[in-house]
């Protein structure tokens, strides 16, 4: 097997990583799913993102937010002046989780075994991007990079030291902006895009 996830810290390159990781049996999540979604960036990008999971468009196209929550993210970092390809995006979770109904597939959270499974492959990223800001969007990022259940609403947009030096943000995820109904939608889209703003203003 091309993947022991004791060795993935030890890996060359984001390149030699990435082909790594379609190997990965650290939990039962590879089966059902189409493709390994793993992060897209430079190494040196000096702003990271971390997602939940891959949901059920970027299960297909092997890419990560590139659905709905996706859009609604590029959409957010355009408002904020960010440049997606200048970032590196990834997600807590490699695989997809569902529940098939019918010929649909319903997301389901990954469980603290899923998160704590793919942790290393998230640090790898972590240590080869090095990137200086790490935005965290939602609870699995946050419980992923910070080891603890976190409540977004009590720890949000404020700077957050980690260990490799980086500064952390965490921040809600663009699916709950795409769930959550008007007028509420509208003022939460602006502090999502007033957080990305300050996570950017950290690098400069
Ligand atoms: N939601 C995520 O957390 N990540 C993705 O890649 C897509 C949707």
């Amino acid at each position: 097997l091309n993947c022991d996830v004791t060795s993935v810290l030890e890996a060359p390159s984001l390149a030699d990583l990435r082909s790594r990781a379609p190997d990965c049996r650290e939990c039962a999540l590879w089966k059902p799913a189409n493709r390994t979604v793993f992060g897209e960036g430079k190494a040196g990008a000096r702003l990271m993102f971390v997602g939940e999971q891959p949901g059920d468009q970027e299960d297909l196209a092997g890419r990560p937010f590139v659905g709905p929550a996706g859009q609604l993210l590029g959409h957010c970092l355009d408002a904020a002046g960010i440049a997606r390809e200048d970032a590196y995006v990834t997600n807590a979770v490699k695989h997809f989780r569902f529940v098939p109904r019918g010929p649909r597939r319903i997301h389901e959270k990954p469980g603290a075994e899923h998160i704590d499974a793919c942790a290393p492959w998230l640090a790898a990223e972590r240590h080869l991007v090095q990137p200086k800001v790490l935005v965290m969007l939602g609870a699995s990022a946050a419980q992923a990079v910070l080891g603890r259940p976190v409540t977004i609403s009590r720890e949000r947009s404020q700077p957050i030291m980690l260990d490799d030096g980086s500064r952390g943000l965490v921040t809600t995820h663009p699916s709950y902006l795409l769930r959550v109904p008007e007028p509420a939608k509208a003022r939460e889209t602006e502090r999502f895009i007033e957080d990305l703003k300050l996570a950017a203003s950290w690098i400069a």
